[in-house]
């Protein structure tokens, strides 16, 4: 496969989009923060069968980092990850830099209620905001047909579904399915910061999150399976969790008691070895 363009200026991006708008080519979108892996790669792929063209940005986003969060060491490999989007057949690599998405003017936000509300949130409140923020940015320039994000961050998943429609944009948004290694654990860039006996904890985690999904669906009360899991990550050796809360598939609105009587997510964020993992399965 050819290898993709890389742009990294506004204007040569819409110069290519137009041009390629021009020869009635579909455009698919994905939106990273590079560091990339097979879960960015099934995405492409997935890309590739929705449109013509295939845009990936590469873009470390500053807003959606909190103080004290892992921005200065979030890792940037930007050779690799073009390497790895040729062998998946990326057409272009849109790598925008940050003085470009943010002038020193900068004064508009964008906050999205509802599904953006609770489980991410009670824990990185500013996290959404700059997610919207740059998504919003990010689709304006690139003005795909189509925009492939993860499942993995589902709540990331259903709030830019809501902000494409609440603002009109132009866009479907189409959600892939989680990738996984041999054991389990959901891929993600923060991955390589465990070594390797942290993995072997960190791969405790989809087990019991399945186990979990498997009880509610059994018919177990929501608040005492989420408690036996809450324990069992303590007893594997997670220093803490964040939430492993049970909500509606589509409203995300958290249901504590009771059993699951419609199609539900089982959703988990929780600390291993320094490293925040967040991962959920349907129920
Ligand atoms: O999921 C991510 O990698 C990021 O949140 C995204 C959507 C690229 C926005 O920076």
């Amino acid at each position: 496969m050819s290898d993709p363009i890389i742009l990294r200026t506004q204007k040569d991006l819409r110069g290519q989009i137009w041009e390629w708008r021009g020869q009635g080519e579909t455009i698919a979108f994905v939106p990273t923060m590079g560091a990339l892996h097979e879960g960015h790669l099934s995405l492409v792929r997935l890309a590739k069968k929705k449109a013509s063209k295939v845009v990936v940005s590469i873009f470390v986003n500053p807003t959606q980092f909190a103080p004290g969060e892992d921005f200065e060491a979030y890792p940037r490999t930007e050779e690799a990850d073009v390497e790895k989007l040729a062998s998946v057949g990326c057409d272009m690599v849109y790598v925008p830099r940050k003085d470009s998405m943010y002038n020193a003017h900068h004064a508009t936000h964008i906050k999205v209620g509802g599904v953006a509300e609770n489980l991410e949130t009670d824990h990185r409140p500013t996290f959404f905001e700059g997610v919207a923020l740059v998504v919003t940015k990010l689709l304006n320039r690139v003005a795909p047909d189509y925009a492939v994000f993860g499942e993995k961050d589902y709540q990331q998943l259903a709030t830019i579904r809501r902000l494409v429609v609440d603002l009109d944009m132009p866009v479907e948004i189409i959600g892939a399915p989680i990738a996984r290694d041999d054991h389990g654990l959901a891929l993600s860039s923060r991955n390589q910061y465990f070594k390797p006996d942290g993995l072997d904890k960190a791969r405790k985690l989809n087990t019991i999150m399945f186990d979990c999904a498997k009880d509610l669906q059994n018919g177990a009360d929501i608040a005492t399976a989420t408690q036996a899991a809450t324990e069992a990550l303590l007893g594997a050796g997670y220093s803490s969790v964040d939430y492993i809360s049970v909500a509606c598939a589509d409203s995300l609105e958290i249901k504590e008691i009771g059993k699951v009587d419609k199609p539900m997510r089982l959703l988990i964020a929780a600390h291993c070895e320094g490293v925040r993992l967040i991962d959920n399965c349907a129920v």
